[in-house]
């Protein structure tokens, strides 16, 4: 069984359209997959804003994935609970490493302003060493939403970064040019456990300059 958490946003949508017709070309449903998810909204499963139900439209309702192997963040509970329940169903379902659940593969995305899952700048939630996942606030809309903690996500075996489009241009420079381990671009504090952290960032995003990087 493949352990796989997933990122909202934009950015990952065009992964899963190409995992549905890919499974959907194989008749396969996914069943070797256990879905999680990196960060969620605090909204209801059926909003717009909701990263589950972005799954579930592209993919889980088109190859009927089973429903054992989908764990929702339930984004309609009291967030602080949500976040302790959570916690306790990877701790519960996950391998662990360093006390930590480990996944076999964790999406990540980047914000404009450097956040990475629901870690924001200078956020205290960066700082978290102990739980597996906290709630946090976006600061640009003011809502608070769930969000895996530091070391569970550099825990997984194998993180990935998606960033496409002009808008992550400049982000992408800063992660270049002064990311590393820096609170003002959570992304940049991402450090694998195991050593391998891929980042597949599209020609637009990306630059013809000069690529002395420390992050990438
Ligand atoms: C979320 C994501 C978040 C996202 C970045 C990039 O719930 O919004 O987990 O961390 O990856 O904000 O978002 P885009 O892909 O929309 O640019």
């Amino acid at each position: 069984m493949l352990n796989a958490a997933f990122s909202g946003g934009s950015t990952p949508s065009f992964l899963f359209k190409a995992l549905s017709n890919e499974a959907k070309k194989r008749g396969d449903n996914l069943s070797g997959v256990r879905f999680f998810w990196v960060d969620e909204r605090c909204v209801p499963p059926d909003s717009e804003e909701s990263n589950y139900n972005q799954l579930n439209t592209i993919l889980f309702s088109a190859l009927k994935v089973p429903e054992e192997n989908i764990f929702r963040i339930l984004g309609e509970k009291i967030p602080e609970k949500e976040a302790v329940r959570y916690s306790k169903i990877m701790y519960d379902t996950l391998p662990l490493r360093s006390g930590f659940p480990v996944f076999d593969l964790l999406f990540l995305g980047v914000g404009n302003d450097g956040h990475t899952a629901s870690l924001f700048p200078m956020s205290r939630e960066l700082d978290e060493k102990e739980k597996a996942a906290v709630v946090s606030v976006s600061p640009q809309s003011g809502r608070k939403r769930i969000t895996l903690t530091l070391p569970v996500i550099c825990n997984a075996d194998r993180i990935i970064f998606l960033v496409t489009g002009a808008d992550k241009r400049e982000i992408v420079r800063k992660l270049c040019k002064h990311g590393k381990g820096d609170p003002s671009l959570p992304a940049s504090l991402v450090r694998s456990q195991t050593g391998s952290i891929e980042w597949y960032v599209d020609s637009v995003a990306w630059s013809s300059w000069e690529q002395d990087s420390d992050v990438f």
